[in-house]
């Protein structure tokens, strides 16, 4: 297994290119499976989460070529309706095939995604939109059975904001019969590409982005091409990466009305960031000012930004209250930050954090995704060598980012453990 090597403070200066949102391309390469034909997508992410889709993808029978920046998906063969636990507990989000499946065929066994590290993240919400769609479902042996013959359109109402839901549920509904109206759903700009993808495709779906959408049901979609949107959260641990650097660095194709709650605090505390001409500068200060934040559903201040944000305020000026509050296990990040000399204390879903002079290097270990990638950013700004494991978590949603750090400035260093 590969680990990073990092001698920190430098202070990163140059440009740097955010990839392809991983978060956009995953329900977008799902939703390929509602019609036979070939869809080029591109500007997608070179990503280990990008080749578990391609193989869930494969393992229903569709033909894929290439795994980034542009993937050629064949689903005129997909023949198999069942995604199997070995694909799915890999990668959760590959539940998102249910619906589609059922939607082209009528039928579908997926198995059940099972917990996670950051918290049990359910899937009732999106069973129970998929029921008021028409789809019989049956629960057993750890898989989801579900049947329709056509799957009807209905009003549907979340109980909390649910990304994946709200995703599941434009897929199906897309060629359902008759209009389906999505009540409370998330608004993350992820969603509105995934329904733009779809309105290529012939669907008719209006209000993406907005809490409710509307969705027309058509009675067939076609294969399409596609660009996908910039990964917003790349693109904010890039601009904490120059914060905390006390760096200064032009972000290209990132788009920054996508990150208004991360942007406004990071003003907030100090840091220079300014935009023209679609490239974004970030300027870190001398001191970082300390700042409490909550976790909301978009536009509130993303839950994928909390962890490098709190690595952030562990440099600050001053104490943070940071409360996430859409996840219920993702302080894992904590125990690991604190190894550099971090002053963190958690209550609850609360974790109050005290800035210190100098964090100092350490070994570390990556718990998730975005957990890795707040150890990196304690690693830039800290003093002496910082050795980080288990970074097959990162590479799950970060294209290179050590060699992009590096084009940077930065000191690191990938090598074999
Ligand atoms: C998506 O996960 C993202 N993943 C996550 O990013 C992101 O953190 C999350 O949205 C919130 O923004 C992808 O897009 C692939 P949710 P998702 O359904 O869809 C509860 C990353 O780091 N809930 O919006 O699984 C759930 O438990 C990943 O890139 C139910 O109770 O998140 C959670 O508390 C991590 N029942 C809350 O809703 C349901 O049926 C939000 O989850 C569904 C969700």
């Amino acid at each position: 297994m590969d680990k990073l090597i990092i001698e920190g403070g430098k202070k990163l200066k140059g440009d740097v290119t955010v990839s392809g949102s991983k978060n956009a391309s995953l329900p977008i390469f799902v939703a390929t499976i509602l019609a036979p034909g070939i869809n080029q997508i591109s500007n997608v992410p070179f990503l280990r989460d990008i080749n578990t889709t391609i193989k869930v993808l494969e393992s229903l029978g569709a033909d894929v070529k290439g795994k980034g920046d542009v993937v050629r998906i064949d689903t005129t063969n997909i023949s198999s309706h069942e995604a199997t636990y070995d694909l799915v507990k890999t990668m959760r989000a590959s539940v998102l095939v249910l619906g589609p499946l059922l939607a082209r065929f009528g039928k579908a066994r997926v198995s059940l995604p099972g917990g996670c590290a950051i918290g049990a993240r359910p899937i009732n919400l999106h069973l129970k939109g998929l029921q008021a769609l028409g789809a019989e479902i049956v629960l057993e042996h750890g898989y989801v059975e579900a049947r329709c013959k056509r799957l009807k359109g209905a009003r549907i109402n979340f109980d909390v904001s649910t990304v994946g839901g709200t995703e599941h549920l434009m897929m199906a509904a897309a060629t359902a019969k008759g209009d389906t109206v999505l009540e409370n759903s998330a608004r993350e700009p992820e969603i509105v590409d995934l329904a733009n993808f779809l309105n290529f495709m012939g669907a008719k779906i209006e209000g993406a982005g907005t809490d409710t959408i509307n969705i027309h049901g058509v009675s067939e979609l076609s294969a399409a091409n596609y660009e996908v949107m910039p990964d917003r959260i790349e693109a904010g641990t890039f601009m904490i990466a120059a914060a905390m650097t006390g760096g200064d660095i032009k972000i290209r194709r990132m788009k920054l009305e996508h990150l208004d709650a991360l942007t406004f605090k990071m003003q907030d505390a100090g840091v220079e960031i300014t935009s023209r001409d679609g490239v974004v500068r970030v300027k870190g200060p001398k001191k970082i000012g300390s700042l409490n934040i909550k976790t909301r559903p978009y536009p509130g201040f993303p839950t994928d930004m909390q962890a490098q944000f709190m690595a952030m305020m562990c440099v600050a000026d001053g104490a943070s209250v940071i409360s996430e509050n859409i996840f219920e296990n993702r302080f894992m990040h904590v125990s690991e930050l604190q190894r550099f000399g971090a002053d963190i204390t958690v209550a609850g879903s609360t974790a109050t954090v005290k800035g210190v002079k100098k964090l100092s290097g350490a070994p570390v270990m990556a718990t998730d995704l975005r957990a890795s990638a707040s150890l990196i950013l304690a690693g830039l700004a800290a003093e002496g060598t910082t050795e980080i494991t288990r970074i097959y978590h990162l590479d799950r949603g970060y294209e290179a980012i050590e060699k992009k750090l590096a084009a940077l400035g930065a000191n690191i260093l990938r090598v074999k453990e």
